[in-house]
């Protein structure tokens, strides 16, 4: 789809979300034709760069793969570098500037704001882009996580927010919805009646929901260890998987019907008990010596922090459809592989000589690495009369579609240029994520400790245990 001449204006545009993920998206619409020469890209960074020095310092090569040399040429001269410093500068600087760069290149009169930017200053910025909210052409504002820490800090941000611009105006992004594969829940549950008549709590046992990451904190351990698992990876991106995993058939596929349905679910969701939740932290193995740390050894880790590094939680939502159904979510830093997926357990047929124990059907939705969507179900094993055999049908998303499935940041900007919300978090959605983990925290018991490079503690084991299931 071909997307609007505008001008994207990068607030922040001198950190590490431009240089890996904005700017080599835009590269990829561009080599798609979605956006052409019409449209500008104006970065904005306290550092005095000159446009050569900020290009540069993009290192496009190092973070577009196989760079094709007269495209790079054509987004090279789509990017201005401007410097313009928030904390003292005004609305009539920002704006003679955005004048500047729109008189120089032949780019819309529409604008999309990028704030790639510590929360703390999303109100500042609100009201030094006021008056440009008002000019020709539709204005959209993108707002990176967090989105406040709490119910309360995020209603004080939203009330700052929303002095100047409509709900309509506003994306809040959560990067995962951009994700190939979590756009495709969509599309396996309600344009398939295979799948969509079996998916209630008569047919289905449980669902599993894990994002499980390899790595670290890094360099964030200043941001992370304010946040903690809890909000950084579940308020959000693991919440969300859960809404569109258990959301009623929306009216349409568009934004804001599908995110009404959204809505419903979180606000279903039963208050945590404090033995519905784990947390854990992440020592290093006693085997690897010094060679691993531990996460109160990673550079800006207070020595004491008790800041959670894991959790998984089990969650219900009281809806006539899941009633009593558990969806076990976990999410964690330093675990023993990167992947992210969402397993739906269906019940087990039990038939006398036909099928063996603990071979239920699974429906596994792989959103990374190897995306695809694979079904476990049971076959009779050749030359075996009552022994069956559970076997995979698997639809590889790259195999069939080619190796160049978009990458998350590239539908998100693509959604928010198009004017599509369902990527983005409404603020009735926030606010019900935000309560149902205000909760979460204050039942929330003490830390437990786990491994760095293992799955994860025993007591998330534990806590399917106590339920006759396991991880699977
Ligand atoms: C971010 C979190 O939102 O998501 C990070 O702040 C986390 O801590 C990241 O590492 C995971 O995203 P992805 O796309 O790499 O799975």
């Amino acid at each position: 789809m071909k997307l609007d001449p505008h001008m994207t204006i990068i607030f922040g545009a001198t950190g590490d979300l431009a240089k890996r993920k904005l700017i080599p998206s835009f590269y990829r619409l561009l080599e798609r034709g979605q956006v052409d020469d019409r449209t500008a890209i104006l970065c904005l960074g306290r550092k005095p760069y000159s446009q050569s020095q900020y290009l540069e310092r993009l290192e496009l090569k190092s973070f577009i793969d196989q760079a094709d040399e007269a495209i790079l040429k054509r987004l090279t001269a789509m990017i201005k570098y401007r410097s313009f410093d928030l904390e003292n500068g005004n609305a009539a600087q920002l704006e003679s500037i955005v004048t500047e760069v729109r008189e120089q290149t032949r780019c819309g009169d529409s604008t999309l704001f990028y704030l790639a930017l510590p929360t703390s200053i999303f109100g500042t910025v609100a009201a030094i882009i006021e008056p440009l909210i008002d000019e020709l052409g539709w204005k959209r504002v993108v707002f990176e996580k967090p989105f406040g820490s709490d119910l309360s800090s995020a209603r004080k941000l939203n009330r700052q927010i929303s002095a100047v611009l409509d709900e309509e105006q506003i994306y809040r992004v959560d990067h995962y919805l951009g994700k190939e594969l979590v756009q495709n829940i969509l599309f396996l549950r309600f344009a398939n009646e295979i799948f969509s008549c079996g998916w209630n709590r008569d047919a289905i046992d449980s669902v599993q929901i894990t994002v499980s990451e390899s790595l670290g904190v890094e360099e964030r351990a200043a941001y992370y260890n304010k946040s903690g698992a809890i909000r950084d990876m579940l308020q959000n991106h693991l919440l969300q998987l859960l809404c569109f995993t258990a959301m009623e058939p929306p009216k349409s596929g568009y934004g804001n019907a599908v995110r009404d349905e959204a809505v419903k679910v979180i606000s279903a969701l039963r208050p945590p008990a404090a033995d519905d939740v784990v947390v854990g932290q992440y020592v290093s193995p006693l085997s690897a010596g010094d060679s691993i740390r531990s996460y109160r050894q990673e550079n800006g880790v207070p020595s004491e922090s008790t800041t959670e590094t894991y959790v998984a939680v089990r969650a219900f939502v009281d809806t006539p459809r899941w009633f009593n159904t558990p969806f076990y979510l976990r999410t964690g830093k330093r675990l023993d592989r990167r992947y992210a997926e969402i397993k739906v357990i269906f019940k087990e047929q039990l038939l006398e000589g036909l099928a063996t124990l603990d071979t239920p059907n699974i429906i596994i939705i792989r959103i990374q690495p190897d995306e695809g969507i694979a079904i476990a179900f049971n076959v009779r094993k050749p030359g075996e009369d009552h022994e069956s055999e559970t076997v995979l049908m698997d639809f590889c998303h790259h195999c069939h579609f080619g190796p160049n499935t978009p990458e998350a940041y590239e539908a998100i900007l693509a959604s928010v240029i198009s004017g599509e919300p369902l990527l983005f978090t409404r603020w009735d959605w926030l606010q019900g994520s935000w309560s149902y983990i205000d909760r979460l925290r204050e039942v929330t018991s003490s830390l437990v400790f786990y491994e760095a490079g293992s799955p994860g503690p025993e007591e998330a084991d534990l806590l399917l245990e106590q339920d006759g299931r396991s991880w699977r």
